[in-house]
Formats: C-alpha cells, sequence, structure tokens
C-alpha cells in the first residue's frame, strides 16, 4: 500500500493518479509556483543550484577558461518543466550536458517549449525515476527537485539514481519537509489546507490536485528517516540542510 495524500491507495495504483495531478495542472505549474511560495521556491532552486557547482565560465565575459570546458553531466530527475535544468543551463560552460527526465508528456511538453525558447540543447526523456533507461555511472550529479514524494517506490528511484552516478558523483534532493520553527508551523498549516487549494482551483481550476500537494507532503518522511534511505540506497554521506525553517530541505549524498 502506499499514500495518495492522506489517501491509502495500492501501490501500482498511485502513479496512475499521481499523474492525473501534473496532467492536469501542467500548463500553469510554474506560475502556481510562484504564486504559492511567494517566489521562495526560486530561492530554493537557487541552493540546489549552488550545491550543483556545474563548471561556469570565469573572468571577463566571452573569455573562457580551461575548466569552463570540463565536461559535466547532470541528470534531473522528475524535472516536470525543466525549471532547475534551466537554471543549470544558464550558468554552466560549455561542457555542461543535461538530461531532464519525467513520467509525465504533458510536464516534459512544457519542458521543451522552455528550453527551446531559451536557445538551450536539453536532452528530454519520458521516464519513471524508478527505472531509468540509462546507462550505470554515467552522470557527475543527479537532482530532484519537489520530486521523491510523487514517486511510489521511493527506494527503487534512490537505487536508480545511484547507479547512474559516477564513483565520485552526488546526488541532491530538493524537498518540502516539516516545520521546525514554533509558531510558523500553525501558520504553515492554515495557509496551506486553506490558501492553497482555493488558489488552486482559482488558478488550475483543480483544487483537489493541491490538497494532495499539501496532503503529500505532510506524509513525506522526515529529513533524518530520509537520510537512512539514502544510506540504504548505498549513498555515502548522506546529510541535509533545512531551509526556511524547516519548510523544504537539500538532501545530499555521493557515490562513493
Ligand atoms: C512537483 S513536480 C516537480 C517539478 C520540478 N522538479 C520542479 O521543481 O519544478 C513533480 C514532478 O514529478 C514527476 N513524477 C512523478 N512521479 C514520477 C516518477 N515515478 N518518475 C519520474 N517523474 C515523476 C511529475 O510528473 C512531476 O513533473
Amino acid at each position: 500500500m502506499a499514500f495518495f495524500g492522506n489517501k491509502v491507495v495500492r501501490e501500482d495504483l498511485k502513479q496512475a493518479l499521481v499523474d492525473d495531478v501534473f496532467h492536469s495542472v501542467a500548463r500553469r505549474y510554474d506560475l502556481m509556483n510562484d504564486l504559492m511560495s511567494g517566489g521562495l521556491h526560486r530561492a530554493w532552486k537557487d541552493v540546489l543550484v549552488t550545491a550543483v557547482n556545474p563548471p561556469r565560465p570565469k573572468g571577463r565575459p566571452g573569455r573562457l577558461d580551461d575548466k569552463t570546458k570540463q565536461p559535466f553531466a547532470l541528470l534531473d530527475l522528475a524535472s516536470g518543466t525543466g525549471d532547475v535544468a534551466l537554471r543549470i543551463a544558464d550558468i554552466g560552460g560549455p561542457g555542461t550536458r543535461i538530461t531532464v527526465a519525467d513520467i509525465n508528456p504533458e510536464m516534459l511538453a512544457v519542458g521543451r517549449e522552455r528550453a527551446a525558447k531559451a536557445g538551450r540543447d536539453i536532452a528530454f526523456i519520458e521516464a519513471n525515476a524508478e527505472s531509468l533507461p540509462l546507462p550505470d555511472r554515467a552522470f557527475d550529479v543527479v537532482t530532484i527537485a519537489f520530486g521523491i514524494r510523487n514517486v511510489p517506490r521511493i527506494e527503487l528511484a534512490l537505487a536508480e539514481a545511484h547507479r547512474v552516478l559516477k564513483i565520485g558523483g552526488r546526488f541532491l534532493c530538493l524537498e518540502f519537509s516539516s516545520v521546525d520553527v514554533p509558531g510558523l508551523d500553525a501558520l504553515y498549516n492554515l495557509y496551506s489546507f486553506n490558501i492553497i487549494p482555493a488558489l488552486g482551483r482559482a488558478v488550475t481550476g483543480d483544487a483537489e490536485a493541491y490538497r494532495y500537494l499539501v496532503e503529500s507532503i505532510r506524509k513525506f518522511p522526515q529529513p533524518a528517516i530520509f537520510a537512512e534511505m539514502m544510506r540504504a540506497a548505498g549513498f555515502r554521506r548522506a546529510s541535509f540542510q533545512r531551509l526556511t525553517g524547516g519548510v523544504v530541505a537539500l538532501h545530499s549524498g555521493w557515490r562513493l
């Protein structure tokens, strides 16, 4: 069995329910992220991108040093509309190769359009994070932002992320977490359960999708438990950093 928000569903049925959510909101997904988080998701993603640290152009504009051309392969899982991948493409040097994978064709379609508009060369693949059609030890960094809690069998997705990383590669996972600041938790709950579904209804016409979002956040394991799951999948030096009073956590682990 698995949780789909607060509902208990058969594990093999969860993915289809999750797919319906993102199918329904794909075209308004980026706008909703800005509205719901008051733009904060951008700051959280900046923390992730800083940790990814791709080799980037240095020195005077137009003058690239050798390090810039260093090959650097990044995989962004559950990429949705490619928001994280585009941010990394914006700062990475010419050696940066970005692949994104998502199970949902509608989300990928929005991502492809965004990449084309921005003139970014990103490989988009439709794939389940639990079973990636990608070779072993191919990537320097694997990222996943606000995606892992949607995956029915998290342990399989972690094992796959570990498998496709090079030795010495890093896994970075940004995910909602549990607020640990007294007072802020009550405010956060009030906002989450009342404002977010109403905003979802107004902007996407689908309050249920955003009720799922709020409920799924509450069902996601505490960061220390998730760090244990990462260790069980083979990651070393698993650690996490809470952001914005614990609203979000950035998890990190290495394939060593
Ligand atoms: C909340 S969105 C996150 C999108 C993006 N990473 C971001 O931060 O804006 C979650 C994404 O996870 C994807 N997803 C859900 N289950 C998945 C799975 N099993 N494998 C790959 N992607 C999945 C959904 O299709 C959706 O695009």
